[in-house]
């Protein structure tokens, strides 16, 4: 066993036993698609720090895979969040909750006429997919190699490794994923003009192409004109285009890429920031496309299980536009909005982090970028320079990838080992120089190891 993490051992016997009581009676490894360095056990969290089981504490840049831009527990969202449960959780009926949220997206967002609540990012981008189908007509949907828009099956898609970076062929996710899915998707490269033949060729049977205007896998912000151009392409074939702001929304700024990037789409679908850190997603649009939600509802037979076919689009759930979701969303935007100086803060200190430790890397020729677009960072430790796709990943530097993030861990900071992390108006100066320091040093432990 490698010494650094035979410290952590050593550090954390509480979570040594959570993780074994945890594998007894878990389907996936507690939260499995949080694949940590070393699984720690979280207790609890406030600001810019999470606390473990054993009463360590570490500064937080998994910051809950990004909802929380203003820290974990911001005292205006815990007392919206505490004054909205003393009256009821979740009623399923109409509440005037929805329409305060939705009325500060409608008008932060440039393309939001209307606005639909589910309650993740994966129920956003499928009702949003399903709306442009009943919208258009047509069954496909083309997204971009490296994007990622939820755990549905209709996206279940990803580029394969190895084929061509303009013609990329792929596969479904995982197993378990109907062969069919591939029949109704387009795999469009990235960052590619290629993309926009693909798009014209095939303009008759796409319903829409969809996008992270910022990849999470690959955060950077030189592929604007591109966007631009895509939008435009998308236009002129009458295919929707959709933007997934579920992690750029209220995060790149206030408005988000579409108001950064001066982009407006046809859709665009929310989650993470918008919910003040609880469970939330959204689809938001151009009211005539939107429409397709209504159609028919008001009819009593629309829902009826067996009754005649529904006419509109089914976008139901039990806990979709809960009130205590929509109160603390409402209560971050509100934040959010009064305060837009919060986002030149996020812009100053991501910029800081990035910059001092790409100069680190490089004066020490340590092969390791650290990618970002504002408070949106993905790190890596890899040769080649930084990468084109997220399918670039050069493999071999795999072992002092993992010690990276291991020492970084023992160092006091967490990031999770999808290697993507944020920061949050809660992280201090000093807490920046922290982390900056943390990965100096754990990249120097890493050679130290021998495995740089
Ligand atoms: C761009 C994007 N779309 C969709 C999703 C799915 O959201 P959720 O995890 O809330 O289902 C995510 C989650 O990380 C995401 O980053």
């Amino acid at each position: 066993m490698s010494n650094v993490r035979a410290e952590i051992e050593r550090k954390t016997p509480g979570s040594k036993r959570a993780h074994e009581r945890s594998l007894e009676v878990l389907g996936q490894l507690a939260v499995g698609t949080l694949a940590m360095p070393y699984p720690i056990y979280i207790r609890e969290s406030r600001g810019s720090r999470v606390t473990d089981v054993d009463g360590n504490e570490y500064i937080d840049l998994a910051l809950g895979f990004g909802p929380h831009i203003l820290g974990h527990a911001p005292g205006v969202v815990v007392d919206a969040v505490k004054d909205a449960a003393e009256r009821g959780f979740q009623w399923a009926l109409h509440n005037p909750y929805q329409e305060h949220l939705a009325r500060l997206i409608v008008e932060a967002v440039p393309c939001a006429d209307k606005v639909e609540f589910c309650n993740t990012g994966t129920e956003a981008t499928m009702f949003a997919i399903r709306a442009a189908r009943a919208y258009t007509r047509r069954d496909k949907i083309a997204m971009f190699d490296g994007g990622y828009h939820g755990a549905h099956d209709y996206v279940m898609v990803r580029a394969a490794a190895g084929s061509p970076h303009d013609a990329p062929t792929f596969n479904t996710v995982g197993d378990g994923i109907p062969k069919a899915t591939l029949q109704n998707t387009i795999m469009l490269p990235y960052r590619s003009r290629k993309a926009f033949d693909l798009i014209r060729t095939h303009k008759d049977e796409l319903a829409l192409v969809l996008i992270e205007p910022v990849q999470s896998s690959n955060p950077r912000l030189d592929h604007v004109e591109w966007l631009r151009e895509l939008r435009e392409v998308c236009r002129e074939s009458g295919v929707l285009f959709l933007m997934d702001e579920i992690i750029t929304g209220f995060r790149l700024a206030y408005g988000g890429a579409q108001e950064l990037f001066d982009i407006t789409p046809d859709l665009a679908t929310y989650g993470k920031v918008m919910g003040g850190g609880l469970p939330i997603g959204a689809i938001a649009g151009r009211a005539d496309i939107m429409d397709v939600f209504s159609r028919g509802a008001a009819s009593p037979e629309t829902f009826t299980r067996g009754g005649p076919r529904l006419p509109g689009v089914f976008a139901a759930g039990t806990f979709g536009g809960n009130p205590i979701s929509m109160v603390a969303g409402t209560a971050a935007l509100t934040y959010l909005r009064d305060h837009p100086e919060s986002y030149k803060y996020l812009a100053e200190q991501s910029m800081r982090l990035a910059n001092e430790v790409n100069r680190f890397c490089q004066s020490e020729e340590i092969p390791a970028q650290l990618m970002s677009a504002l408070s949106m960072f993905f790190m890596r430790i890899q040769r080649g320079g930084p990468i084109q796709s997220a399918r670039d990943i050069d493999p071999s530097l795999k072992a002092a990838d993992d010690a990276f993030f291991m020492h970084l861990l023992n160092n006091g900071v967490v990031i999770p080992g999808i290697h993507q992390f944020h920061i949050s108006t809660a992280h201090t100066p000093k807490d920046i120089d922290f982390v900056i320091e943390a990965m100096k040093h754990s990249f120097l432990e890493v050679r130290k190891e021998g495995l740089l």
